[in-house]
Protein backbone atom coordinates (compact mmCIF):
# COMPACT_ATOMS: atom_id res chain seq x y z
CA UNK A 1 0.00 0.00 0.00
CA UNK A 2 1.72 3.34 -0.90
CA UNK A 3 2.54 4.83 2.12
CA UNK A 4 1.08 8.93 3.19
CA UNK A 5 2.41 11.53 5.56
CA UNK A 6 -0.57 13.62 7.23
CA UNK A 7 -0.49 17.10 7.35
CA UNK A 8 -2.91 19.01 10.12
CA UNK A 9 -3.48 22.80 9.63
CA UNK A 10 -5.70 24.82 11.23
CA UNK A 11 -7.66 21.75 12.11
CA UNK A 12 -7.96 20.33 8.83
CA UNK A 13 -6.16 17.08 7.27
CA UNK A 14 -4.69 16.51 4.60
CA UNK A 15 -2.72 13.36 3.10
CA UNK A 16 0.99 13.33 1.27
CA UNK A 17 1.91 10.74 -0.93
CA UNK A 18 5.32 9.44 0.17
CA UNK A 19 7.62 8.18 -2.64
CA UNK A 20 10.63 6.29 -2.84
CA UNK A 21 13.87 6.22 -4.99
CA UNK A 22 15.39 2.79 -5.76
CA UNK A 23 18.13 2.94 -3.23
CA UNK A 24 14.93 3.77 -0.50
CA UNK A 25 15.84 7.08 -0.10
CA UNK A 26 12.25 8.69 0.97
CA UNK A 27 10.18 11.84 0.24
CA UNK A 28 7.05 13.63 1.40
CA UNK A 29 5.64 15.05 -2.39
CA UNK A 30 4.29 18.43 -1.61
CA UNK A 31 4.00 18.92 -5.76
CA UNK A 32 0.45 20.16 -4.80
CA UNK A 33 1.20 21.54 -1.49
CA UNK A 34 -0.08 25.05 -2.24
CA UNK A 35 -2.84 24.27 -4.29
CA UNK A 36 -4.73 21.72 -1.73
CA UNK A 37 -3.23 24.31 1.19
CA UNK A 38 -2.25 27.77 0.37
CA UNK A 39 0.46 26.70 2.07
CA UNK A 40 4.67 26.63 0.59
CA UNK A 41 7.73 25.06 2.19
CA UNK A 42 10.66 27.15 3.80
CA UNK A 43 13.66 25.38 2.87
CA UNK A 44 16.70 28.07 2.66
CA UNK A 45 19.47 26.79 0.46
CA UNK A 46 17.06 23.67 -0.39
CA UNK A 47 18.81 21.06 2.07
CA UNK A 48 15.54 19.52 2.36
CA UNK A 49 14.70 20.01 -0.96
CA UNK A 50 14.18 17.43 -3.77
CA UNK A 51 13.92 19.06 -7.14
CA UNK A 52 13.75 16.29 -9.33
CA UNK A 53 14.01 12.56 -10.16
CA UNK A 54 17.47 11.62 -11.88
CA UNK A 55 18.43 8.50 -13.14
CA UNK A 56 22.46 9.85 -13.52
CA UNK A 57 24.16 10.07 -10.06
CA UNK A 58 23.96 8.16 -6.73
CA UNK A 59 25.31 9.93 -4.00
CA UNK A 60 24.98 8.68 0.18
CA UNK A 61 26.64 10.91 2.36
CA UNK A 62 26.40 9.18 5.29
CA UNK A 63 28.01 5.85 4.24
CA UNK A 64 30.38 7.85 1.85
CA UNK A 65 29.17 6.33 -1.34
CA UNK A 66 29.33 7.41 -4.58
CA UNK A 67 28.03 5.56 -7.96
CA UNK A 68 27.58 7.11 -11.31
CA UNK A 69 24.07 5.33 -13.14
CA UNK A 70 24.78 2.55 -10.88
CA UNK A 71 28.81 2.30 -10.79
CA UNK A 72 30.98 2.75 -8.03
CA UNK A 73 33.25 5.06 -8.81
CA UNK A 74 35.97 2.90 -7.24
CA UNK A 75 35.14 1.01 -10.32
CA UNK A 76 36.36 3.45 -12.70
CA UNK A 77 39.60 3.65 -10.88
CA UNK A 78 41.85 0.65 -12.77
CA UNK A 79 42.19 1.91 -16.08
CA UNK A 80 40.41 5.05 -15.94
CA UNK A 81 38.73 6.51 -19.31
CA UNK A 82 37.15 9.94 -18.96
CA UNK A 83 35.72 9.66 -21.94
CA UNK A 84 33.83 6.05 -21.13
CA UNK A 85 32.35 7.61 -18.30
CA UNK A 86 31.32 10.85 -20.30
CA UNK A 87 29.66 9.02 -22.54
CA UNK A 88 28.32 6.54 -19.81
CA UNK A 89 26.86 9.78 -17.57
CA UNK A 90 25.46 11.55 -20.57
CA UNK A 91 23.51 8.27 -22.08
CA UNK A 92 22.62 6.39 -19.54
CA UNK A 93 24.68 3.17 -19.87
CA UNK A 94 28.42 2.21 -20.77
CA UNK A 95 29.15 2.48 -24.27
CA UNK A 96 30.04 -0.60 -26.89
CA UNK A 97 33.43 -0.63 -28.36
CA UNK A 98 32.21 0.40 -31.78
CA UNK A 99 30.00 3.90 -29.59
CA UNK A 100 33.00 4.84 -27.63
CA UNK A 101 35.38 4.71 -30.85
CA UNK A 102 32.65 6.95 -32.84
CA UNK A 103 32.61 9.16 -30.00
CA UNK A 104 36.39 9.77 -29.80
CA UNK A 105 36.79 10.35 -33.01
CA UNK A 106 33.92 13.33 -32.86
CA UNK A 107 35.94 14.53 -30.53
CA UNK A 108 39.19 14.60 -32.33
CA UNK A 109 37.15 15.93 -35.26
CA UNK A 110 35.88 19.30 -33.39
CA UNK A 111 38.90 19.54 -30.93
CA UNK A 112 40.14 23.28 -32.75
CA UNK A 113 38.16 26.47 -32.34
CA UNK A 114 36.93 28.80 -34.81
CA UNK A 115 39.10 30.97 -35.88
CA UNK A 116 36.73 33.88 -34.45
CA UNK A 117 37.21 31.82 -31.33
CA UNK A 118 40.73 32.13 -31.33
CA UNK A 119 41.43 35.84 -32.26
CA UNK A 120 38.68 36.46 -28.89
CA UNK A 121 41.46 35.58 -26.99
CA UNK A 122 43.84 38.39 -28.20
CA UNK A 123 41.38 40.97 -26.56
CA UNK A 124 41.26 39.32 -23.25
CA UNK A 125 44.14 40.99 -20.54
CA UNK A 126 47.21 38.77 -19.57
CA UNK A 127 45.87 38.50 -16.09
CA UNK A 128 42.24 37.66 -16.51
CA UNK A 129 40.73 35.34 -14.17
CA UNK A 130 40.75 31.78 -16.35
CA UNK A 131 37.25 30.54 -15.43
CA UNK A 132 36.06 34.08 -16.56
CA UNK A 133 37.53 33.44 -19.68
CA UNK A 134 35.97 29.87 -19.59
CA UNK A 135 32.13 31.02 -19.01
CA UNK A 136 32.66 33.80 -21.61
CA UNK A 137 34.45 31.76 -24.11
CA UNK A 138 31.81 28.40 -23.72
CA UNK A 139 29.11 31.02 -23.89
CA UNK A 140 29.83 32.63 -26.92
CA UNK A 141 30.48 28.80 -28.64
CA UNK A 142 27.09 29.77 -29.56
CA UNK A 143 27.95 32.35 -32.17
CA UNK A 144 29.15 29.72 -34.24
CA UNK A 145 27.16 26.72 -33.48
CA UNK A 146 23.42 28.16 -34.21
CA UNK A 147 22.26 24.51 -35.20
CA UNK A 148 22.54 23.35 -31.57
CA UNK A 149 20.64 26.35 -29.83
CA UNK A 150 17.64 24.07 -29.67
CA UNK A 151 18.36 20.33 -29.62
CA UNK A 152 15.05 17.83 -29.85
CA UNK A 153 16.55 14.29 -30.18
CA UNK A 154 19.58 12.38 -29.16
CA UNK A 155 21.94 12.95 -32.25
CA UNK A 156 21.83 16.56 -32.05
CA UNK A 157 22.58 16.33 -28.40
CA UNK A 158 25.82 13.63 -28.57
CA UNK A 159 26.45 16.16 -31.13
CA UNK A 160 26.60 19.24 -29.41
CA UNK A 161 27.98 17.22 -26.64
CA UNK A 162 30.78 16.15 -28.41
CA UNK A 163 31.55 19.67 -29.64
CA UNK A 164 31.42 21.63 -25.74
CA UNK A 165 33.88 18.34 -24.12
CA UNK A 166 36.17 18.43 -26.88
CA UNK A 167 36.11 22.30 -27.55
CA UNK A 168 36.46 22.92 -23.70
CA UNK A 169 39.72 21.89 -23.25
CA UNK A 170 40.99 23.48 -26.14
CA UNK A 171 39.84 26.43 -24.52
CA UNK A 172 41.03 25.90 -21.05
CA UNK A 173 44.68 25.44 -22.59
CA UNK A 174 44.74 28.80 -24.60
CA UNK A 175 43.58 30.24 -21.91
CA UNK A 176 46.28 29.09 -19.81
CA UNK A 177 48.54 29.95 -22.86
CA UNK A 178 47.22 33.43 -23.11
CA UNK A 179 48.12 34.31 -19.35
CA UNK A 180 51.52 32.81 -19.47
CA UNK A 181 52.29 35.19 -22.97
CA UNK A 182 52.87 31.90 -25.20
CA UNK A 183 52.13 30.99 -28.63
CA UNK A 184 48.62 28.96 -28.72
CA UNK A 185 49.67 25.02 -29.32
CA UNK A 186 46.82 23.44 -31.39
CA UNK A 187 45.41 20.26 -30.86
CA UNK A 188 46.97 16.94 -31.77
CA UNK A 189 44.72 14.56 -33.61
CA UNK A 190 46.99 11.12 -32.52
CA UNK A 191 46.47 11.96 -28.91
CA UNK A 192 43.92 10.85 -26.65
CA UNK A 193 42.09 13.18 -24.59
CA UNK A 194 44.18 13.69 -21.21
CA UNK A 195 47.47 14.21 -23.31
CA UNK A 196 45.90 16.51 -25.82
CA UNK A 197 44.95 18.71 -23.14
CA UNK A 198 48.48 18.31 -21.51
CA UNK A 199 50.31 18.66 -25.12
CA UNK A 200 48.22 22.10 -25.29
CA UNK A 201 49.01 23.32 -22.16
CA UNK A 202 52.98 22.69 -22.36
CA UNK A 203 53.99 21.81 -25.24
CA UNK A 204 55.89 24.83 -26.95
CA UNK A 205 57.21 25.24 -30.92
CA UNK A 206 59.21 22.36 -31.92
CA UNK A 207 59.65 20.75 -28.63
CA UNK A 208 56.72 17.97 -27.59
CA UNK A 209 55.76 17.78 -24.26
CA UNK A 210 55.43 13.56 -23.36
CA UNK A 211 53.22 12.45 -21.07
CA UNK A 212 53.79 9.67 -18.90
CA UNK A 213 51.21 7.00 -18.82
CA UNK A 214 51.03 7.68 -14.90
CA UNK A 215 50.16 11.45 -15.58
CA UNK A 216 47.62 10.23 -18.15
CA UNK A 217 46.18 7.89 -15.82
CA UNK A 218 46.06 10.78 -13.08
CA UNK A 219 44.56 13.02 -14.69
CA UNK A 220 42.07 10.78 -16.29
CA UNK A 221 41.18 10.09 -13.02
CA UNK A 222 40.79 13.74 -11.25
CA UNK A 223 38.47 14.35 -14.50
CA UNK A 224 36.26 11.22 -13.99
CA UNK A 225 35.89 12.02 -9.94
CA UNK A 226 34.71 15.46 -10.66
CA UNK A 227 32.19 14.02 -13.86
CA UNK A 228 29.22 14.09 -11.83
CA UNK A 229 27.99 14.79 -8.24
CA UNK A 230 23.78 15.03 -8.34
CA UNK A 231 22.02 18.15 -7.84
CA UNK A 232 25.31 20.20 -6.24
CA UNK A 233 25.25 23.71 -6.67
CA UNK A 234 26.49 24.41 -10.35
CA UNK A 235 24.85 21.39 -11.90
CA UNK A 236 21.41 23.39 -10.03
CA UNK A 237 22.29 26.13 -12.37
CA UNK A 238 22.65 24.09 -15.24
CA UNK A 239 19.33 22.44 -14.85
CA UNK A 240 17.74 25.68 -13.51
CA UNK A 241 18.58 27.85 -16.78
CA UNK A 242 17.89 24.26 -18.94
CA UNK A 243 14.50 24.66 -17.28
CA UNK A 244 13.97 28.20 -19.20
CA UNK A 245 14.99 26.08 -22.80
CA UNK A 246 18.31 28.11 -22.66
CA UNK A 247 20.58 26.24 -24.93
CA UNK A 248 23.45 23.98 -23.90
CA UNK A 249 26.35 26.29 -24.10
CA UNK A 250 24.51 29.08 -22.18
CA UNK A 251 23.34 26.71 -19.46
CA UNK A 252 26.83 24.85 -18.99
CA UNK A 253 28.74 28.48 -18.63
CA UNK A 254 26.40 29.76 -16.39
CA UNK A 255 27.42 25.95 -14.57
CA UNK A 256 31.16 26.87 -14.71
CA UNK A 257 29.98 30.56 -13.19
CA UNK A 258 28.95 28.59 -10.06
CA UNK A 259 31.41 26.42 -9.98
CA UNK A 260 34.20 28.97 -9.34
CA UNK A 261 32.84 30.30 -5.89
CA UNK A 262 34.74 29.47 -3.49
CA UNK A 263 33.09 27.24 -1.61
CA UNK A 264 32.42 25.56 -4.60
CA UNK A 265 35.02 23.95 -7.02
CA UNK A 266 37.10 27.18 -6.02
CA UNK A 267 38.02 25.78 -3.04
CA UNK A 268 40.73 23.82 -4.54
CA UNK A 269 42.69 26.94 -5.18
CA UNK A 270 41.67 27.99 -1.82
CA UNK A 271 43.38 24.40 -0.06
CA UNK A 272 46.52 24.98 -2.11
CA UNK A 273 46.83 28.71 -0.72
CA UNK A 274 46.40 27.51 2.67
CA UNK A 275 49.15 24.76 2.07
CA UNK A 276 51.21 26.83 0.63
CA UNK A 277 51.11 29.66 3.26
CA UNK A 278 51.72 27.08 6.33
CA UNK A 279 54.62 25.71 3.79
CA UNK A 280 55.90 29.21 3.65
CA UNK A 281 55.96 30.15 7.64
CA UNK A 282 53.18 32.51 7.48
CA UNK A 283 50.36 29.90 9.34
CA UNK A 284 51.25 27.02 11.37
CA UNK A 285 48.40 23.86 10.99
CA UNK A 286 46.84 24.63 14.75
CA UNK A 287 46.56 28.29 14.08
CA UNK A 288 44.96 27.24 10.51
CA UNK A 289 42.18 25.08 12.63
CA UNK A 290 41.65 27.74 15.16
CA UNK A 291 40.86 30.13 12.39
CA UNK A 292 38.46 27.79 10.81
CA UNK A 293 36.72 27.22 14.15
CA UNK A 294 36.86 30.83 15.08
CA UNK A 295 33.03 32.11 14.06
CA UNK A 296 34.24 35.66 13.87
CA UNK A 297 36.59 35.16 11.27
CA UNK A 298 35.49 34.41 7.67
CA UNK A 299 38.49 31.63 6.76
CA UNK A 300 37.05 28.16 7.15
CA UNK A 301 39.32 24.78 6.59
CA UNK A 302 39.49 24.81 2.70
CA UNK A 303 38.65 20.92 1.14
CA UNK A 304 36.87 20.21 4.79
CA UNK A 305 33.58 19.61 4.98
CA UNK A 306 30.33 19.19 2.59
CA UNK A 307 26.56 19.17 2.88
CA UNK A 308 26.62 16.01 1.32
CA UNK A 309 29.18 13.92 3.23
CA UNK A 310 28.82 13.38 6.77
CA UNK A 311 31.77 10.56 6.00
CA UNK A 312 35.19 10.52 4.23
CA UNK A 313 34.19 11.59 0.89
CA UNK A 314 34.85 8.68 -1.49
CA UNK A 315 36.65 11.11 -4.38
CA UNK A 316 39.12 12.27 -1.31
CA UNK A 317 40.15 8.85 -0.31
CA UNK A 318 40.93 7.68 -3.87
CA UNK A 319 42.67 11.18 -4.47
CA UNK A 320 45.09 10.78 -1.28
CA UNK A 321 46.22 7.35 -2.59
CA UNK A 322 46.51 8.86 -6.52
CA UNK A 323 48.76 11.33 -4.97
CA UNK A 324 50.83 8.63 -2.83
CA UNK A 325 51.16 6.62 -5.96
CA UNK A 326 52.20 9.67 -8.70
CA UNK A 327 54.70 10.89 -6.10
CA UNK A 328 55.99 7.33 -5.43
CA UNK A 329 56.50 7.03 -9.64
CA UNK A 330 57.75 10.74 -10.60
CA UNK A 331 60.32 10.06 -7.47
CA UNK A 332 59.33 13.53 -5.96
CA UNK A 333 58.36 14.42 -2.56
CA UNK A 334 55.49 17.52 -2.08
CA UNK A 335 55.94 19.05 1.15
CA UNK A 336 52.75 20.02 1.07
CA UNK A 337 51.28 16.90 0.87
CA UNK A 338 52.85 16.25 4.19
CA UNK A 339 51.05 19.46 5.47
CA UNK A 340 47.48 18.29 4.04
CA UNK A 341 48.34 14.93 6.08
CA UNK A 342 49.31 17.07 9.13
CA UNK A 343 45.81 19.17 8.71
CA UNK A 344 43.69 16.11 8.00
CA UNK A 345 45.50 14.32 10.90
CA UNK A 346 44.82 17.24 13.18
CA UNK A 347 41.05 18.09 12.10
CA UNK A 348 40.35 14.09 12.36
CA UNK A 349 40.78 14.49 16.08
CA UNK A 350 39.11 18.45 16.62
CA UNK A 351 36.26 17.64 18.09
CA UNK A 352 34.97 20.76 16.33
CA UNK A 353 35.03 19.00 13.23
CA UNK A 354 34.18 15.53 14.80
CA UNK A 355 30.90 16.91 16.21
CA UNK A 356 30.24 18.17 12.75
CA UNK A 357 31.45 15.33 11.31
CA UNK A 358 33.90 17.54 8.57
CA UNK A 359 35.55 15.12 6.28
CA UNK A 360 38.12 15.65 3.64
CA UNK A 361 36.47 16.38 0.65
CA UNK A 362 37.07 16.46 -3.11
CA UNK A 363 39.11 19.16 -2.76
CA UNK A 364 41.53 18.67 -0.56
CA UNK A 365 44.00 16.60 -2.36
CA UNK A 366 43.09 17.40 -6.21
CA UNK A 367 45.49 20.08 -6.33
CA UNK A 368 48.29 18.31 -5.01
CA UNK A 369 47.88 16.33 -7.95
CA UNK A 370 47.21 18.51 -10.49
CA UNK A 371 50.22 20.34 -9.23
CA UNK A 372 52.48 16.92 -9.61
CA UNK A 373 51.58 17.09 -13.48
CA UNK A 374 52.32 20.95 -13.74
CA UNK A 375 48.93 22.51 -13.89
CA UNK A 376 48.91 25.87 -12.18
CA UNK A 377 47.27 26.47 -9.24
CA UNK A 378 44.65 29.67 -11.16
CA UNK A 379 43.95 27.00 -13.82
CA UNK A 380 42.67 23.89 -10.74
CA UNK A 381 39.09 25.09 -10.89
CA UNK A 382 39.10 25.53 -14.73
CA UNK A 383 39.94 21.32 -14.56
CA UNK A 384 37.46 20.76 -12.36
CA UNK A 385 35.28 22.27 -14.79
CA UNK A 386 36.57 20.17 -17.73
CA UNK A 387 35.78 17.06 -15.44
CA UNK A 388 32.31 18.48 -14.23
CA UNK A 389 30.83 18.63 -17.73
CA UNK A 390 29.72 15.11 -18.55
CA UNK A 391 27.59 16.03 -15.74
CA UNK A 392 25.90 19.30 -16.50
CA UNK A 393 25.08 17.79 -20.02
CA UNK A 394 23.91 14.61 -18.68
CA UNK A 395 21.64 16.59 -16.05
CA UNK A 396 20.69 19.11 -18.64
CA UNK A 397 19.72 16.40 -20.94
CA UNK A 398 17.85 14.62 -18.31
CA UNK A 399 15.73 17.93 -17.41
CA UNK A 400 15.54 18.52 -21.21
CA UNK A 401 13.67 15.52 -21.72
CA UNK A 402 11.61 14.83 -18.26
CA UNK A 403 7.84 15.71 -19.98
CA UNK A 404 6.56 16.85 -16.70
CA UNK A 405 9.92 19.25 -16.53
CA UNK A 406 8.86 22.86 -16.09
CA UNK A 407 10.51 26.18 -15.77
CA UNK A 408 12.66 26.29 -11.75
CA UNK A 409 10.60 28.70 -10.15
CA UNK A 410 10.67 28.95 -6.87
CA UNK A 411 8.73 30.65 -3.92
CA UNK A 412 9.58 32.95 -1.21
CA UNK A 413 8.68 34.01 2.06
CA UNK A 414 8.14 37.50 1.51
CA UNK A 415 9.23 39.99 4.65
CA UNK A 416 9.70 43.37 3.28
CA UNK A 417 7.79 46.52 3.65
CA UNK A 418 3.70 46.25 3.69
CA UNK A 419 2.50 48.37 1.45
CA UNK A 420 3.29 52.30 1.39
CA UNK A 421 3.02 54.78 -1.26
CA UNK A 422 5.68 56.54 -3.56
CA UNK A 423 7.24 59.94 -1.61
CA UNK A 424 7.89 62.15 -5.19
CA UNK A 425 11.26 63.31 -4.87
CA UNK A 426 11.25 66.55 -3.72
CA UNK A 427 9.36 65.40 -0.81
CA UNK A 428 12.11 63.11 0.75
N1 LIG B 1 35.74 24.82 8.20
C1 LIG B 1 35.19 25.23 9.36
N2 LIG B 1 33.91 25.04 9.73
C2 LIG B 1 33.12 24.41 8.83
C3 LIG B 1 33.61 23.95 7.60
C4 LIG B 1 34.96 24.17 7.30
N3 LIG B 1 35.50 23.75 6.15
N4 LIG B 1 32.60 23.34 6.93
C5 LIG B 1 31.51 23.42 7.70
N5 LIG B 1 31.83 24.07 8.87
C6 LIG B 1 30.93 24.31 10.00
C7 LIG B 1 29.86 25.32 9.69
O1 LIG B 1 30.33 26.62 9.98
C8 LIG B 1 28.77 24.86 10.60
O2 LIG B 1 29.12 25.25 11.91
P1 LIG B 1 27.93 25.60 13.02
O3 LIG B 1 27.10 24.36 13.11
O4 LIG B 1 28.69 25.92 14.26
O5 LIG B 1 27.19 26.77 12.43
C9 LIG B 1 28.88 23.35 10.57
O6 LIG B 1 30.25 23.09 10.26
C10 LIG B 1 28.00 22.64 9.60
O7 LIG B 1 28.19 23.14 8.32
P2 LIG B 1 27.26 22.59 7.17
O8 LIG B 1 25.86 23.06 7.42
O9 LIG B 1 27.50 21.15 7.02
O10 LIG B 1 27.85 23.31 5.93
P3 LIG B 1 27.10 23.62 4.57
O11 LIG B 1 26.41 22.41 4.09
O12 LIG B 1 26.33 24.87 4.68
O13 LIG B 1 28.36 23.93 3.66
C11 LIG B 1 30.41 23.58 2.61
C12 LIG B 1 29.10 22.93 3.04
C13 LIG B 1 30.13 24.86 1.83
C14 LIG B 1 31.13 22.61 1.65
C15 LIG B 1 31.26 23.86 3.85
O14 LIG B 1 31.58 22.66 4.49
C16 LIG B 1 32.52 24.63 3.53
O15 LIG B 1 32.49 25.86 3.45
N6 LIG B 1 33.70 23.94 3.32
C17 LIG B 1 34.89 24.62 2.92
C18 LIG B 1 34.83 24.95 1.43
C19 LIG B 1 34.98 23.71 0.59
O16 LIG B 1 35.85 22.87 0.81
N7 LIG B 1 34.11 23.60 -0.43
C20 LIG B 1 34.15 22.50 -1.40
C21 LIG B 1 32.98 21.58 -1.20
S1 LIG B 1 33.03 20.23 -2.29
C22 LIG B 1 32.57 20.91 -3.76
O17 LIG B 1 31.81 21.80 -3.87
C23 LIG B 1 33.16 20.36 -4.90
Amino acid sequence: MAQKATLIVDGKQFELSILEGTEGERAIDISRLREETGLITFDPSMANTGVCRSEITFVDGENGILRYRGIPIEEFTERPNFIEVAWLLIFGRLPTRDELTAFSEKLTEHELLHEGIKHQFQHIPVDAPPMAILSATVSSLAYYHHQFLSVEDTESLAEAAARLISKVRTIAAFAYRRSQGMPFIYPDPKLRYCANFLHMMFSIPYRQYVVTPEIEDALNLVFILHADHEQNCSSSVVRAVGSARANLFASCAAGVSALWGPLHGGANVEVMQMLERIHQGGLSPEQCLRDAKDKTNPFRLYGFGHRIYKNYDPRAKILKQMCEKVFAQVKRHDPLLDIARKLEELALADPYFVERRLYPNVDFYSGILLRAMGIPTNMFTVCFAIGRLPGWIAQWKEQHEDPAGRIVRPRQLYVGPVKKHYVPLDER
